[in-house]
């Protein structure tokens, strides 16, 4: 499906960015891998069975390496077909009343600067080319709250008005922008969300966790991906500026 087709995913060294990664090379597509450390995304990238790979360390609150990390993108492959806009991070678990300024802005740069930029120059190279296909991605808590959460629900709130934003700038270039919003997804963030809410019972805290969900369970990282690549395929052709839950029923309402 993806076959000579150019996939750039931020966030690659984590869960939902390998399972992408791979998701995409099976379907034939050339990757480029951003996320912050060359060891962690070579680790990854040794688990992947993928053709052309490129790795790229950027960090994606910050404009200049973004900036890069698109230009050596277009240096290396010449387009870029398909961005997974995915890097981010949850920050320390308090109420607003006692949550810091520093987590607050320090997840807002991640999830919010880094969404910003990556859209603003993968979009300038896509407009050029006038095609291309953005998955932004948000969470659930981009469409609920949470307590204990307000940095990384603001900040995935923002993602899902980018992302609205993003579509309609970009529509007239036949390229298409959307988000998925998974609920808790079985990789390290989750991981370090049950430490953030139960020091030391993190099992207690993965229990609680899939018990707020219909389907009793996290999502696995694999059908995250499954999503992405649909929305990136042309069996998505006319869907745009919209985003997709994909949480076992869990923002449903009360069963
Ligand atoms: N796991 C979940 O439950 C869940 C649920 C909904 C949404 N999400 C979202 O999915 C995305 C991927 O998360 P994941 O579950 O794979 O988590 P993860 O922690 O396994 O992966 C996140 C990756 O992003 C990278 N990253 C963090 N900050 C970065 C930065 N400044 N620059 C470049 N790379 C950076 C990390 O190094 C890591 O490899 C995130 O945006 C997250 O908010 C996750």
């Amino acid at each position: 499906m993806f076959s000579g087709k150019v996939v750039l995913i931020t966030g690659a060294a984590g869960g939902i960015g390998i399972a992408a990664a791979k998701a995409f090379a099976k379907e034939g597509a050339k990757l480029a891998l951003v996320d912050l450390s060359k060891e962690a995304l070579e680790k990854a990238a040794n688990t992947m069975d993928a053709g052309d790979v490129l790795l790229l360390t950027a960090n994606v609150a910050n404009e200049d390496e973004v900036k890069r990390y698109v230009e050596e993108t277009m240096n290396h492959y010449g387009q870029i077909d398909v961005f997974i806009n995915n890097a981010g991070i949850n920050g320390k678990f308090a109420n607003l009343v006692d949550q810091s300024a520093e987590n607050f802005q320090a997840v807002m740069n991640v999830n919010v600067n880094g969404v910003f930029f990556g859209l603003k120059h993968v979009l300038k190279t896509m407009m050029k080319q006038k095609s291309g296909v953005i998955v932004n991605t948000a969470s659930n808590g981009g469409l609920l709250g949470a307590p204990g959460m307000g940095p990384y629900i603001a900040s995935k709130h923002a993602v899902i008005g980018l992302n609205k934003t993003a579509a309609l700038e970009a529509a007239e270039y036949g390229i298409r922008v959307n988000a998925v919003a998974p609920s808790g997804v079985d990789t390290a963030m989750m991981k370090s969300i049950e430490t953030n809410a139960m020091p030391g019972k993190e099992q207690e805290a993965r229990e609680m966790f899939e018990s707020t969900v219909p389907m009793k369970r996290y999502a696995t990282p694999e059908e995250i991906a499954d999503l992405m690549v649909f929305l990136s395929s042309d069996k998505a052709s006319f869907i745009t500026g919209s985003y997709y839950r994909i949480d076992g029923g869990q923002g449903t309402g009360s069963a």
